[in-house]
């Protein structure tokens, strides 16, 4: 694949509440991409939210949905800036699939920034428990060696703004 053709189709990973779908969507704005949230393209396609369809078919049929629309997104032609769900990188072909077809930043930040985000968010199946920071800490630890596996940037946003992430991706991504 072209290299340019390759840096205009950009994905985002890294846990729930990291800032994907926002600093995504800004992003795709500053560099005129289209912006395509997988979760919201699992949506549609399932007709139903991701929270009910986990307590309905759980777990692993919503991974089987998500696998497929990662295969299908990653090999659009054209460009594009993809914001993934936070266990995408927990299969394998996922993994290769958005390593091999584009650019992946992977925004790395603390669990307990995270938790602070997310205290009143329950839309996160996952999280969903009474001690959010501790889970969130476990997924990363769980998740951490398949983001760098899955990764070709990885952009530390512990503590950032939005616009303080959105900027340190343009710096690697736009080199002066
Ligand atoms: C998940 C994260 C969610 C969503 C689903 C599972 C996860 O996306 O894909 O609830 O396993 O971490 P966000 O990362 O946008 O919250």
């Amino acid at each position: 694949m072209h290299v340019s053709e390759l840096a205009s189709r950009i994905a985002l990973i890294g846990l729930p509440g990291c800032g994907k779908s926002t600093i995504g969507r800004q992003l795709a704005r500053l560099w005129s991409l289209p912006f395509v949230d997988s979760d919201l393209v699992i949506e549609q396609r399932l007709g139903c939210s991701i929270r009910e369809y986990f307590e309905r078919e759980g777990e692993q049929a919503f991974r089987d949905v998500e696998a497929q629309v990662i295969d299908e997104l990653t090999q659009v032609r054209t460009g594009l800036l993809l914001s993934t769900g936070g266990g995408v990188v927990l299969r394998e072909e996922n993994r290769r699939h958005l390593h091999e077809r584009v650019q992946v930043y992977y925004l790395k930040c603390a669990p307990e920034d995270i938790a602070v985000r997310l205290r009143n968010d329950l839309t996160r199946p996952l999280l969903q428990v009474g001690d959010p920071a501790q889970r969130l800490r476990d997924l990363l630890q769980q998740r951490e060696p398949f983001y760098l596996q899955a990764a070709h940037h990885v952009i530390q946003t512990t503590g950032l703004t939005v616009a303080q992430a959105v900027q340190r991706i343009r710096m690697q991504a736009e080199p002066a």
